[in-house]
């Protein structure tokens, strides 16, 4: 039987490093749905769709049906973004994309974009898909779903020890002030905003080891699975 596993959260509540440890341990593949409109958002860039910061919604919409923003399968059930066949997976993740992500993310015709991809690679396989709409509005029916939350100050924490040595001179302050506005941006957008899905179960990441919350995450899951299986 294949099925899907959904976690959703904020930015940097660990849930794609749990998502990525869950579907290894479940043997099934795991999608980082952010980085699709990452990769939405690089390419924005890159094409000079955002002029003095605004978005040129239109010119992106009707160039992205000439280009080719996708997710592949590397063989081990990893995949990894790449736009017109260039692995971006790096690149997506500079602070600069950051800060331009969820607005460009809170547009319908956006959303609908990436919804297509969403759907299309998960057919017919099982997968863990985190973000912030898989459980709510992606995939409402999915088996298993997951809200990951923490504080401010914990992931705050968390995203200044993952940039600090790729973007030089950056702040903890800054961070801190680009994940309020992400959050802001993606719990008040009308277009499927940050939820917390009906029937999910919430965990508190905080002051918890990784392995601790997958533990639970794992036996939670299996318990489900097992009795739709027999
Ligand atoms: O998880 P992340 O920080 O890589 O996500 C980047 C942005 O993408 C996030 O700020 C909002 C948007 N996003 C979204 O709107 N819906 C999703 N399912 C996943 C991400």
């Amino acid at each position: 039987m294949n099925y899907i596993v959904t976690i959703d959260g904020p930015s940097s509540s660990g849930k794609s490093t749990l998502a990525k440890r869950l579907a290894k341990e479940l043997s099934i593949s795991h999608i980082d749905s952010g980085s699709i409109y990452r990769a939405v958002t690089l390419y924005a860039i890159e094409n000079n769709f955002i002029v003095n910061q605004k978005l040129m919604l239109e010119k992106l919409v009707s160039s992205l049906s000439y280009s080719d923003i996708s997710l592949k399968e590397n063989g081990n059930g990893i995949f990894k973004m790449f736009i017109n066949d260039q692995d971006v997976e790096d690149k997506i993740r500079g602070l600069k994309v950051s800060k331009y992500v969820s607005e460009v993310a809170k547009h319908e015709e956006i959303r609908n974009y990436v919804l297509k991809i969403q759907r299309e690679i998960s057919k017919n396989k099982s997968i863990v898909m985190d973000g912030r709409d898989i459980g709510s509005f992606v995939f409402p029916d999915a088996h298993v779903k997951f809200y990951i939350d923490a504080s401010l100050k914990t992931r705050s924490e968390r995203r200044y020890n993952q940039l600090k040595d790729k973007e030089k001179g950056i702040s903890i302050l800054e961070v801190e002030n680009d994940l309020l506005i992400r959050d802001n941006t993606d719990k008040t957008r009308k277009k499927s905003p940050l939820v917390i899905p009906e029937n999910s179960l919430i965990i508190n990441n905080v002051n918890r080891t990784i392995d601790d919350v997958l533990n639970q995450m794992l036996k939670y899951t299996k318990d489900i699975i097992d009795k739709k299986v027999s």
